[in-house]
């Protein structure tokens, strides 16, 4: 008989063979997926039964797993912030990186407090519903360019009850919006430059859409025209939250300064690594 235990050691084990990251979690999730359990019940509970059907789903999963597509695509969700967001093929996997927007955004603006926030390149949408879902009097636009990610985005708001407060638009970045409309603007644009994109994890390279990692030749591309236009959009005095890579701080900070931004400075993620570029648009009469 196969229990919760045996199944997760031996899922573990074929992970850990197959040089996956993670075997130790990614075999947990994949056992509580495939058998309908939580991580509670496998410590719980470790001796519990696992019938045939379970465990036929459950190799069906570890084999994708150890051929090196991610947990989140094999689920078809990943949790992200405090939500759980749905993932298909036409989205970036959302990264625990880029919490580091939404925790700076809910710090900037309190609970109750009612603004409006611009998502460039929205994907699956997690970073702006994860936003709206913490602050009821906030609403959002999300801009994609993508027809695909935004119809997973739409999805990820029905299901999560806040399509009501978030519309969507098909847009090449900030093309078609009104000068000095959002109290906020977030966005985590492609940044990988295009050589470097064929030696990334094959997790990345073989599951994430190229239009979500590609930033051109330098990783910069989308950076020399969202600069200027994220400054055309916000509002007055309003601050701005970019994602960059590990090691685009100074272009992507020199990009803001020269577009006019005020209080141009980086965040650092969990990992102490540079993550997060921000600053303001200038007050008025400044
Ligand atoms: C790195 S992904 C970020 C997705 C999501 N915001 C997240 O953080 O998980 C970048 C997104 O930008 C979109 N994108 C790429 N070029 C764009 C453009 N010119 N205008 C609008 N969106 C674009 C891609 O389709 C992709 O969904």
């Amino acid at each position: 008989m196969t229990t919760l235990v045996k199944a997760w050691t031996a899922a573990r084990d074929t992970l850990t063979a197959a040089e996956v990251d993670s075997p130790v979690i990614d075999a947990r999730l994949l056992v509580e997926a495939a058998c309908g359990v939580t991580r509670l019940d496998i410590v719980t509970d470790p001796h519990r039964e696992v019938s045939a059907e379970q465990q036929a789903t459950l190799d069906g999963y570890v084999e994708r797993r150890a051929r090196r597509e991610p947990v989140s695509r094999i689920l078809g969700r990943k949790g992200f912030w405090k939500i759980m967001v749905g993932v298909g093929p036409h989205v970036l996997s959302p990264r625990p990186e880029s919490e580091v927007i939404v925790e700076q955004v809910l710090a900037a603006f309190p609970e109750g407090m009612a603004f409006n926030v611009l998502d460039l390149g929205v994907g699956s949408g997690a970073i702006l519903l994860a936003i709206v879902a913490e602050r009821p009097a906030a609403k959002g636009l999300g801009v994609d360019v993508s027809e695909e990610a935004l119809a997973n985005a739409r999805e990820n708001a029905a299901n999560l009850g806040l399509d009501g407060r978030i519309a969507l638009l098909r847009g090449d970045w900030t093309t078609g919006l009104a000068d000095a409309s959002f109290d906020v603007v977030v966005s985590n644009p492609p940044y990988i430059p295009t050589a470097v994109i064929e030696g990334l994890d094959p997790e990345v390279r073989e599951h994430d859409p190229r239009l979500a990692l590609d930033g051109g030749p330098d990783g910069l591309d989308a950076y020399r025209t969202l600069a200027p236009e994220i400054l055309r959009v916000l509002k007055a005095g309003a601050p701005f939250f970019v994602e960059i890579g590990f090691d685009q701080k100074q272009a992507v900070e020199a990009l803001f300064r020269e577009a006019g931004a005020d209080g141009v400075t980086t965040i650092q993620d969990l990992s102490a690594r540079d993550r997060v570029v921000t600053g303001f648009k200038k007050a008025l009469g400044i």
